[in-house]
């Protein structure tokens, strides 16, 4: 199909009040879907995008899950255009600690900033206005030209902030009702404010708790402390082991399989990273970790193994004199290509065995993972969208790598055994995952705008 794009961007122009409004309608949704006290809140959101996507003409409903119920929508092209998957996510992160958030995290605030308005809320970027971003682009080419230029599946699933539990068995199981030419994810970020970007690879993930125990209970820190085994102390003394004073981690094996990256590490050396703003963002000056690797080394293409959360025995209000029985630990494992994830936990187990005391044991609860992701450099989908990014842009998208992790895009790639194009809106300050989490409507717009972009070169494909 061969029909404009311009009508499109100009009616978006006029319409982005009314596209706001309908991503603070999802907003207000607290749609927390790791929190089984939010499941009511999980369903209502899934619902409001069954009635959205059907509104604009989509076939949608909800499909099951063990967990929480996805939204699967279709949408017919033209006859011989391609038909494209978009992915996205509805559930959001909890939004503590409630305190630091300006506004309450599920009422939308429009606030301004250097860069023009933004959106404030729980899920502005990661993933709702992301996701909404297609959703607009469907609604203005149905508005404009009343039909869609290539073939739509939208699934859109609950648990992408859990860990997505139910995701292999769910594209097992419909692996044909969600068949496609390429799958296209709106769930990371642009170089800067004024720069596209395209993901081209993304880190993996290891995420485990460990649990280590001592005493059979409690005991008074006087009467038995120094005679026996403290968890804590423990814990704390093997993990302080897991890197040397290079920042290189110590588990056994952990660089032993990495795929060199050739020519696309010496891309990444040549880019012009503003470190100082990167890191400015976070309120630090000067980048941390792995010695002799840059800070674009370090979060796209080195792995890594970091303390998430640590915790045990007394931390209330005023002093308690205890050893605990027991003290537990949550760490990420970044992975990237060639790295196992099942082979690194192993050498994990390694790295503790050979630090535990005899009278202790531990326990390893893998809480997800999956391989690190790389696509493909030139296929004409990613062709597409670095044309659509373009014409949107007036300048090309830089190829770049991604820190975080999107488990759906390895796992669409593995059961339907298509590629993911990851076409993102977000910046590096949106504060994903932390209080006042926000989305510039310039990038909402713009994201919109490209993905209607996209949607038009798809057809000519
Ligand atoms: N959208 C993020 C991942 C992301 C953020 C990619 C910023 C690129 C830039 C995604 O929703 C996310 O947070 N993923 C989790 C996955 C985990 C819960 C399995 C992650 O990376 O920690
Ligand atoms: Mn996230």
């Amino acid at each position: 199909m061969n029909l404009p794009v311009d009508d499109i961007l100009v009616h978006l122009n006029e319409g982005l009040g009314q596209s706001v409004e309908r991503l603070s309608q999802l907003l207000r949704i607290p749609s927390i879907g790791t929190d089984r006290a939010y499941q009511a809140q999980t369903l209502e959101a899934a619902n409001w995008l069954v009635r959205e996507l059907s509104e604009i003409g989509f076939e949608a409903g909800l499909r099951e899950t063990p967990g929480q119920p996805a939204v699967v929508a279709h949408h017919p092209g033209p006859e011989g255009a391609p038909h494209i998957l978009y992915y996205g996510h509805y559930d959001v992160q909890p939004a503590e600690p409630l305190d630091l958030w300006g506004s309450p995290p599920f009422e939308p605030a429009i606030v301004d900033g250097p860069a023009g308005k933004r959106i404030v809320a729980r899920g502005a970027v990661d993933n709702k206005g992301q996701l909404m971003m297609f959703v607009e682009a469907f609604r203005a080419w149905k508005a404009v030209h009343g039909a869609l230029p290539v073939g739509v599946t939208v699934f859109l699933e609950g648990e992408e902030e859990s860990g997505s539990p139910s995701l292999d068995g769910f594209l097992e199981a419909h692996k044909h009702e969600l068949q496609a030419d390429v799958c296209v994810v709106s769930d990371t970020n642009m170089w800067d404010i004024d720069t596209p970007a395209l993901g081209i690879m993304l880190r993996g993930l290891l995420y485990l708790e460990l649990t280590l125990h001592g005493p059979s209970q409690d005991l008074h820190s006087g009467l038995y402390g120094g005679a026996v085994p403290n968890p804590l102390n423990i814990l704390t003394r093997i993990l302080g082991d897991l890197h040397d004073e290079q920042g290189r981690v110590q588990i056994p094996g952990f660089y032993d399989e990495l795929e060199d990256l050739g020519e696309l590490e010496r891309d990444w050396q040549a880019l012009d990273f503003d470190e100082a703003s990167f890191l400015g963002h976070a309120g630090l000056s000067r980048s941390a970790g792995e010695a002799g690797f840059s800070t674009i080394a370090r979060i796209w293409s080195r792995p890594t193994c970091d303390l998430n959360g640590i915790w045990g025995g007394y931390a209330g209000a005023g002093a308690k004199t205890v050893i605990p029985a027991k003290a537990s630990a949550k760490l990420s494992c970044r992975l990237v290509p060639g790295q196992d994830a099942g082979r690194i936990k192993e050498g994990f187990r390694t790295f503790l065995d050979a630090r535990m005391p005899e009278d202790c044991r531990y326990e390893l609860e893998e809480l997800g993972a999956g391989p690190a992701i790389k696509t493909s450099t030139n296929s004409p989908f990613l062709n597409a969208a670095e044309a659509a990014l373009s014409d949107i842009f007036g300048r090309a998208p830089i190829l770049v790598g991604m820190g975080g992790s999107i488990p759906a895009v390895g796992a669409i790639k593995q059961h339907l055994g298509i590629e993911s194009i990851l076409m993102g809106f977000g910046l590096d300050d949106d504060r994903v995952h932390a209080p006042n989490e926000k989305f510039e409507l310039r990038c909402f717009l713009n994201g919109i705008r490209s993905h209607a972009a996209l949607l038009g070169r798809l057809g000519k494909l």
